[in-house]
């Protein structure tokens, strides 16, 4: 699948009309397992060219079909994006309403091409404060992509890192009260079983659009080692060739998680 849009040393197009760079070319285990995108600047890219939000909302959908897809083709393990935080609740009551909508229509539109494609969906993030029809479609997706084999998609809607902490900090607590486990036997490894997150490897790679230079409470566990990219890119123009360009700008890092450079 790598090969179907990188390889053959020229430039392939994918649906949509993006182009990827020629001669790309990453080793398969350079390539980051987990790919965390706050998807930052629909607004801006949209008060740019003069269109209302919504527009710039719609306009970010599209890139996201598109960024899973190549994802999916990279052979990327997990791709993680944020698309609304538990503080976008606090955004005016008709945006709120339309991101919902959006998800919600993503969803309809899209799982059974994802499907097909073998990806697999998942939801990380509280889920109180989504419509019952949200939640049975939330779970729908989940259920019937749970034994696909492709990249692991995981949607963060109302979600945040500190709160996704102290919901795993109490679940654990709650197990050592009954006795179910010993509080010396909370260890990272437990605590990353505990996150929303559970099974994912860790976040490789975080990028995040639009220029701000910010975590914005995502994944602050997961990405203790991640290695970071920002795009002065508003989300809706980010393409699957500055995705690849981001994992080529990440495959020449060095990464020491604390320890020394072999030469060293
Ligand atoms: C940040 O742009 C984006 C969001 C808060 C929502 C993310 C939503 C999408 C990418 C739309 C598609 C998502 C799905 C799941 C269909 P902003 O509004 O904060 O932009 P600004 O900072 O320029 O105002």
């Amino acid at each position: 699948m790598w090969r179907k849009i990188f390889g053959g040393g020229k430039s392939t197009s994918v649906p949509d009309g993006d182009h990827l760079p020629s001669n790309f070319a990453i080793d398969h285990g350079a390539l980051p397992r987990h790919i965390a995108i706050v998807m930052d600047g629909n607004g801006r890219w949209a008060k740019a060219q003069g269109r209302s939000r919504s527009a710039g909302h719609e306009a970010g959908a599209r890139t996201l079909k598109r960024i899973v897809r190549a994802a999916s083709d990279m052979g990327i393990e997990v791709l993680t994006v944020y698309a609304f935080s538990t503080e976008n609740w606090k955004r005016p009551q008709r945006e709120v309403d339309f991101l919902l909508n959006l998800f919600d229509s993503f969803l309809e539109k899209e799982i059974a091409e994802m499907h097909a494609e073998n990806v697999r969906m998942s939801f990380i993030g509280r889920r109180d404060r989504f419509t019952e029809r949200f939640l049975r479609r939330m779970e729908d997706a989940e259920l019937r992509t749970a034994n696909n084999t492709g990249v692991h998609f995981n949607l963060a809607a109302n979600y945040g890192s500190q709160d996704e902490i102290v919901r795993a900090v109490r679940s654990l607590a709650a197990r050592a009260a009954v006795g179910e486990i010993a509080p010396e036997e909370i260890d990272a490894e437990l605590f990353s079983n505990a996150l929303d997150t559970a099974g994912d490897p860790p976040v490789d790679l975080f990028i995040r659009t639009s220029g701000d230079l910010r975590l914005s409470n995502f994944l602050l566990w997961q990405s203790a080692y991640a290695e970071l990219y920002f795009t002065d890119t508003h989300w809706p123009d980010f393409t699957p060739e500055e995705l690849a360009r981001a994992i080529e700008d990440f495959a020449g890092r060095s990464r020491r998680f604390g320890g020394l450079d072999a030469e060293e």
